[in-house]
């Protein structure tokens, strides 16, 4: 049996894949989340729109997103994978599990945050990335760039609605609860539990999980309150 064909189909390798895929999706949400501050600025658009297009049109970037595409897709079908396996190994009999105050709210409900995460991201990029690459966005005409795709019109018809509004700021609760436990866990799986650094870990993730989805959260919010189209 190859290395590879080992990992995937054993339980270790399989955690293993789930938390390198993890970090390199927690470290696709510090770009994301910094490069969306953009949003925040009073200049109708530009600076984000300029950003969006340098983002499109670099080879290294676009390498990096295919990456981050493969790393979505691997991370979903493992953790799947991996809970069908935990079920089927799981002993029958004990009918009522009482749950253990050790492990935490998120870390029994990984599996339903995991999905409710997945679901925004397809809502998510259903809307903004699609309409970037194959939909019909407005352009605007900048005097150095030129004329160029508009995506902050896009984003800013789509917080301008209650509802789209609303959705991405439960979704950002769900989001922190999957990272509360998916951020401490991958450097458990990596062997990082180590005496000395553990509380850091625990400390940085605990806080990564809460300050990324609340700035994530203040976006929509931003635009509905203080520049949306149809007030
Ligand atoms: C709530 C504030 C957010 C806003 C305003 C926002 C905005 C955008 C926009 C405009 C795009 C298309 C342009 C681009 O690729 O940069 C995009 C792409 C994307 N977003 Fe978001 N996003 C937000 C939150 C999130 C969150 C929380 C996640 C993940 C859980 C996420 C995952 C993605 C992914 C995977 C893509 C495709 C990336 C790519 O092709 O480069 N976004 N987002």
């Amino acid at each position: 049996m190859s290395w590879l064909t080992q990992t995937f189909s054993s339980s270790i390798g399989r955690k293993f894949l789930t938390a390198i895929t993890g970090l390199f999706l927690i470290f696709f949400l510090v770009g994301h989340v910094t490069g969306n501050l953009l949003l925040f600025k009073p200049d109708e658009g530009r600076a984000f729109n300029e950003y969006t297009q340098f983002m499109t049109g670099n080879l290294g970037i676009m390498i990096v997103r295919y990456l981050l595409y493969a790393a979505i897709l691997a991370h979903v079908i493992i953790t799947v994978l991996l809970g069908i396996h935990n079920r089927k190994a799981r002993p029958v009999g004990y009918t009522k599990q009482v749950p253990s105050p050790h492990v935490s709210w998120s870390s029994r409900n990984m599996g339903i945050l995991g999905t409710l995460v997945l679901v925004f991201i397809v809502i998510h990029m259903a809307n903004f990335w699609y309409s970037l690459k194959w939909g019909v966005v407005p352009t605007v005409n900048y005097a150095e760039a030129g004329e160029i795709k508009n995506l902050y019109h896009v984003v800013q018809s789509s917080f301008s609605e209650l509802w789209y509004t609303a959705l991405y700021v439960v979704m950002m609760v769900f989001l922190a609860f999957h990272l509360m436990h998916g951020f401490q866990s991958a450097f458990q799986t990596l062997g990082l539990r180590h005496k000395k650094y553990w509380p850091i870990i625990r400390s940085v993730g605990f806080w990564f999980s809460i300050i990324v989805p609340f700035i994530f959260a203040l976006m929509p919010l931003y635009i509905y309150f203080f520049r949306n189209i149809n007030h």
